[in-house]
């Protein structure tokens, strides 16, 4: 009585969520997301992210990376454009914020490929703090970087989309692995009412949590097991902000497509081969279907 039941990720669902596309758009129409991340061990995750970004429509990325790892990153891209911020240790130093970083950025992910570091919560709170409402995503390390701060996304003068795995959901919890598993839907709904932020718990079975409403996607699998492929799902979520989609809608229509890709990708690639880039290839297929 009074239960709040989830509803189920459709295509059709997906198809009406995802933003669309006028004719006469530029880059500009279609937004420019911006993705925060990168460590001296994770040079992958953030590339995935803006890969994942700019192939799903976003009209421009900018990956902002620390700067050691620029030549291997570099190296590895053309498709975003490339800032550097200062580094220790083969982290963000957590110097270098400045308000120019995100002008004319229109959503903005951080944490793929971060990793734990001194100063990591002062410099995404300062990074919260300069941002001026565009939506925010916060995926890995991001999120345990955050945990001390959630005070601060639920006052964030725009939306937020937290993107934890049952470990991460865990952690900004303080719950079991098994707790979480045994009450996904719950527990997301709880957070996202609590600190009224958007959640997407990921796993078999995601769920999607807005503050007032709750979806389950029933798509994806195994070949999804892999690292890298929450990475790519960050950076779906970002292009779809970018584009203008509200954040239900790009939770919703991200979700989605980085599910089928997966199931798309094994009926060529085998469960066992599937790569998270190959998900990213996979992804243009049902956005062909889609459109
Ligand atoms: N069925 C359906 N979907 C699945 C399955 C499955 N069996 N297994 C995984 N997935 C999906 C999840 O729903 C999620 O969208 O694959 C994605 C995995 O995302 P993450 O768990 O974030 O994995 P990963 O890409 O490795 O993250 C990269 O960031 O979160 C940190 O510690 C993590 O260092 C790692 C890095
Ligand atoms: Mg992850």
């Amino acid at each position: 009585i009074g239960m709040k039941l989830p509803e189920l990720v459709t295509e059709q669902l997906a198809v009406q969520a995802l933003p669309g596309r006028p004719e006469f758009g530029h880059k500009g129409t279609f937004g420019h997301a911006l993705v925060i991340g990168g460590s001296r061990p994770f040079v992958g995750a953030p590339l995935y992210s803006a890969h994942a970004a700019y192939k799903t429509g976003a009209g421009l990325v900018t990956l902002a990376i620390p700067e050691g790892i620029y030549p291997a990153v570099a190296g590895q891209n053309q498709l975003a454009l490339l800032r550097t911020l200062p580094e220790a240790d083969g982290h963000f130093s957590g110097a270098g914020v400045e308000a120019e970083l995100f002008e004319k950025v229109n959503a903005v992910a951080i944490g793929p490929g971060l990793g734990r570091f001194d100063g990591g919560e002062a410099f995404i709170e300062e990074i919260i703090r300069q941002l001026d409402g565009q939506p925010i995503i916060i995926d890995a390390d991001g999120l345990h970087h955050v945990k001390g701060r959630l005070g601060l996304l639920a006052r964030y003068d725009g939306p937020v989309i937290l993107t934890p795995h049952p470990g991460e959901m865990a952690n900004l919890t303080d719950r079991t692995v098994a707790d979480i598993e045994a009450d996904r839907v719950g527990v997301a709904k709880d957070f996202a009412e609590k600190y009224q932020v958007n959640l997407v718990l990921k796993g078999h079975r995601t769920i999607i949590a807005t503050p007032e409403r709750l979806w389950v996607n029933p798509h994806g699998n195994d070949a999804l097991a892999k690292g890298g492929s929450g990475d790519v799902l960050t950076g779906m979520i970002a292009a779809f902000l970018a584009q203008g989609a509200e954040a239900a809608e790009a939770m919703q229509t991200a979700v989605y497509l980085h599910a089928t890709a997966g199931e798309r990708a094994a009926c060529t690639h085998s469960h066992y081969g599937v790569t998270p880039g190959d998900v990213i290839e996979a992804a243009k297929g049902i956005l062909k279907e889609m459109e």
